[in-house]
């Protein structure tokens, strides 16, 4: 028979485990999926660590990496993964995408729910608020009926886009795409959105040109400021951009809030450092299994999170 432990994690909904991690100030990585083989990798790292996370894709894993499509990644998780120790997520479906093109959004929601994806992302962070609100009702409205959670944005997580970005330093001090707390909790309250993605500092990896091969900047995080949105908002905080930043602003913001960190460029690159110039997929493998058990143990500070989480359903 199986551990109960497992049973009560295996079934309970992602909302709920999410809501459990945000009380009990537990971290839930999200990792992105950016090919194929990493399924596997990601989900032995989290076996042999007992550690809960969400596998994710995004728009740029499929059209500019191998994630091929969000069938092809529900299939491989269908056949690798385990939801004792995790969930799928749709990452970022932009409703207005990092060239200014119009998204059919509803048309990639709605596919992932007909897939099974067990949350999905709709970012409507380039919208008006009004119109980001009236978006993201939507979205909830359709997801919820699914029994699916939904993430939103608010605020913009720079470094997706194409060309020089200012300079960090600048960035940071200007506070320029912070998300504004009375914002953040007009929008949670009118939308019923489950978690949301918040830029306090943080910035994506690149995905274009040299840069996406590069080593990130390391971010800092205005910690005081994602107090004032935790205060007002009172639901589970996403960061975007999780590489690179600096462990103690990391740890500090798990402590006001912060309950899911996506993590896409410093897995990516440890996957393609082992793929090397022979694309041997076994060795990618094994670097992806390596630097997800380091995120794990060495930097998020979360092995065994799964037993806490069990325990607090
Ligand atoms: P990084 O690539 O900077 O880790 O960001 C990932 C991310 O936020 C995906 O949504």
């Amino acid at each position: 028979m199986e551990e109960s432990w497992k049973e009560k994690l295996k079934e309970a909904p992602i909302s709920r485990i999410m809501k459990v991690a945000y009380e009990n100030r537990v971290l839930i990585p999200a990792f992105n999926v950016a090919y194929l083989p990493m399924v596997k990798a990601i989900m032995r790292a989290l076996e042999e660590l007992e550690t809960f996370a969400l596998l994710e894709v995004s728009r740029p894993d499929i059209t500019r990496f191998g994630a091929e499509s969000l069938r092809a990644v529900k299939e491989e998780y269908d056949h690798h993964g385990d939801l004792a120790l995790s969930r799928l997520h749709q990452d970022h479906v932009p409703v207005i995408d990092e060239e200014g093109k119009e998204v059919d959004w509803k048309a990639l929601i709605e596919e992932a729910l007909a897939l099974g994806y067990h949350s999905v992302m709709i970012d409507g962070s380039r919208l008006s608020l009004e119109e980001n609100i009236r978006v993201t009702r939507e979205v909830v409205a359709l997801a919820h009926s699914q029994g699916v959670a939904v993430e939103a944005e608010l605020g913009s997580v720079l470094g997706h886009e194409k060309g020089p970005l200012p300079p960090y330093e600048e960035l940071f001090r200007s506070g320029q795409g912070f998300t504004s707390p009375e914002d953040a909790r007009h929008f949670v309250q009118e939308t019923g959105v489950d978690w949301l993605s918040v830029a306090i500092g943080n910035i994506h990896g690149a995905i274009t040109g040299a840069a996406k091969d590069q080593k990130k900047v390391e971010a800092r995080l205005n910690i005081e400021h994602l107090q004032r949105i935790a205060q007002l908002t009172g639901i589970p905080l996403v960061l975007h951009g999780g590489s690179g930043i600096k462990k103690e602003y990391v740890l500090e913001a798990i402590k006001n809030g912060i309950t899911k960190i996506n993590v896409g460029t410093e897995v990516r690159q440890a996957y393609e450092k082992g793929l090397g110039k022979n694309s041997i997929v076994k060795e990618a493998q094994e670097e992806t299994v390596k630097r997800v058990k380091e995120l794990i143990t060495d930097y998020y500070e979360i092995k065994g999170s799964a037993h806490i989480l069990s325990k607090n359903l």
